[in-house]
């Protein structure tokens, strides 16, 4: 009964394009397209420049086409009310550890990019392969998707995991959408490729990790003339990361690199990859380190409204567990 009143007549109302735009053919909303401006809100937000150089459109069209995309979207101030109605919508997704949980404000949220950062077999891939099976037991249909750059999503360290949570393995493998980047660009087309998992295959995503987020950046770009334009890529890749989050309530997991700082004598050693760029960008960051006796030490770096603090746990069968 309720179901057939439930039911809701559905209105096909077409969202306006780039086509739309004043100046835009066919042949430039092609161009706009490849070159990643795919709805009306980048092109409002991008620099004349940007447009000029990707289309080949003159100055004064390309104004005319941002004018046009900033008129037609609802841009600009919302109350406080507002933000605290989106807040309540964030959702925290378990470590399974509580002395991570706690550190975390309650877990990792979502609408939000969390970098973790840390030397080789600091827990990263870990991390990623935990909180994947821990969204799919908190919400029967929920999805996870898995950028996999390195080639270390393992299926059968899911299955034990989703043992370890007391959820059907199988079941929680296929609510898992793996994809391997072969290359950096491939890593930004997969990103993209989020949305139409959404909108058009209508999967409840939950979470999205990229693991590794910088690996391909850092071998594509090699050398100092090339580390401009891998910065201006990575720039690209973090906002479509952040719209991904954002728009669609996800809790983003990107895990990163360190690389050596041999000048640095005091403090730590290490500076993760990317920069500023990829430290802005995300919301939460946390420096991953090997502690004693096999136990990992997680700091929180960066976090909206929460303490800097440190937790200490261990990679186990079953997930992660706390250590004092
Ligand atoms: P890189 O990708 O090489 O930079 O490392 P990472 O930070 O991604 O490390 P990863 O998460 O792969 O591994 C961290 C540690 O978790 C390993 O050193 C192991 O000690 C532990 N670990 C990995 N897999 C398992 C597993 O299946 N079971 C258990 N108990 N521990 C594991
Ligand atoms: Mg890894």
């Amino acid at each position: 009964m309720t179901e057939q009143i439930e039911q809701v007549v559905e209105v096909k109302v077409r969202k306006p394009s780039v086509q739309d735009l004043p100046g835009v053919g066919a042949a430039t909303a092609e161009k706009l397209e490849s070159a990643g401006y795919r709805d009306l809100l980048s092109v409002a937000v991008a620099t004349l420049g940007e447009l000029c150089e990707t289309t080949g459109v003159s100055e004064s069209v390309a104004r005319k086409m941002v004018n046009a995309a900033r008129d037609s979207m609802k841009m600009g101030f919302e109350t406080g009310i507002e933000v605290l109605k989106k807040r309540e919508l964030v959702q925290k997704i378990s470590t399974g550890s509580e002395g991570f949980n706690t550190l975390m404000g309650g877990g990792f949220e979502t609408g939000a990019i969390t970098e973790c950062f840390g030397e080789f077999g600091s827990g990263k891939t870990q991390i990623g392969h935990i909180l994947a099976v821990n969204v799919l037991a908190s919400n029967p249909d929920a999805y996870a998707v898995y950028i996999d750059t390195e080639n270390t999503f393992r299926p059968e360290r899911i299955r034990q995991l989703a043992e370890g949570v007391g959820i059907n393995p199988e079941d929680a493998l296929s609510r898992i959408m793996v994809a391997r980047a072969h290359n950096s660009d491939h890593q930004m087309l997969l990103t993209e490729k989020v949305d139409s998992l959404i909108t058009e295959q209508g999967k409840n995503v939950r979470l999205v990790v990229v693991d590794s987020l910088t690996s391909h950046f850092r071998a594509e770009y090699i050398g100092r003339g090339t580390l401009a334009e891998r910065q201006q890529k990575l720039n690209r890749h973090m906002h479509a990361l952040a719209k991904v989050a954002s728009s669609h309530n996800i809790c983003v997991y990107v895990t990163n690199q360190v690389m050596a700082k041999p000048d640095q004598f005091f403090g730590d050693p290490t500076a993760s990859i990317g920069g500023h760029i990829v430290a802005h960008a995300s919301t939460f960051r946390i420096y991953l380190r090997k502690g004693r006796k096999g136990s990992r030490v997680a700091k929180l770096i960066d976090a909206p409204a929460l303490p800097d603090g440190e937790c200490c746990f261990e990679v186990q069968g079953q997930g992660l567990v706390d250590r004092g």
